[in-house]
């Protein structure tokens, strides 16, 4: 079914190959966010739609305990050998679905092109979900697209995007442009701090 709802639809394209939005690596301006100091935040970190997981073994490499969730086999398959051994669980799962046991559990979401992945009429179900799984005083980090396309997936989000979806569970610490974002993407993301209300 060609439907970003389904899990279908993005199995495809990773049985397709290489997708195009996979850069191999984390995206540089969340590695800013934990680089050269220890983070300010605590031990247990959600990845929502981690594809291959960079930012997941990333993390998990700097001692975090990491739950990467994807509804595609492709990457998790593709994760869990690579994380073997490490304290990541690759989780085939879709994020509206996740078990009960999650609800407020993680100290800390990254958020990395899954947000733009979700169809329009759920993004404000996206950030309840979020919400729900993080504990009092959790934080969303996240990296948002603002592509400036009107169809998708990538779906475009604006700061506005972010403030209509994210302000009824979340209160925004800063949203900014960084300046090292991967080429094609430059001058079109937001880097995001929210904090669970
Ligand atoms: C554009 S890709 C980004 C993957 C990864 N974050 C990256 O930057 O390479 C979006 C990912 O979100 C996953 N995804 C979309 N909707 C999802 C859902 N409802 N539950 C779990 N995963 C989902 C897709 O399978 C896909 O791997």
């Amino acid at each position: 079914m060609d439907d970003p709802r389904y899990s279908n639809f993005w199995q495809q394209r990773y049985e397709r190959g290489k997708p195009g939005w996979d850069k191999g690596e984390p995206a540089p301006p969340l590695l800013g966010a934990f680089a050269g100091r220890q983070p300010d935040y605590g031990g247990k970190i959600l990845v929502p739609g981690c594809g291959f997981g960079h930012e997941a073994m990333y993390l998990v490499h700097l001692g975090f305990d990491v739950v990467a969730v994807d509804f595609a086999s492709a990457p998790i398959a593709d994760l869990r050998m690579r994380a073997a051994g490490l304290s990541l669980l690759a989780l085939q799962c879709d994020i509206f679905t996740l078990p009960q046991e999650y609800s407020g559990y993680f100290d800390l979401v990254v958020e990395h092109t899954c947000f733009c992945a979700i169809p329009l009429e759920r993004r404000g179900e996206y950030a309840k979900t979020m919400a729900g799984v993080l504990g009092d005083g959790g934080q969303l980090l996240g990296l948002f697209w603002e592509l400036g396309e009107e169809d998708g997936p990538p779906f475009n989000t604006s700061p506005q995007d972010l403030h209509d979806n994210f302000d009824p569970f979340f209160i925004f610490d800063t949203i900014e442009k960084p300046d090292n974002s991967f080429p094609g993407r430059q001058d079109e993301e937001w880097l995001v701090r929210m904090t669970r209300r």
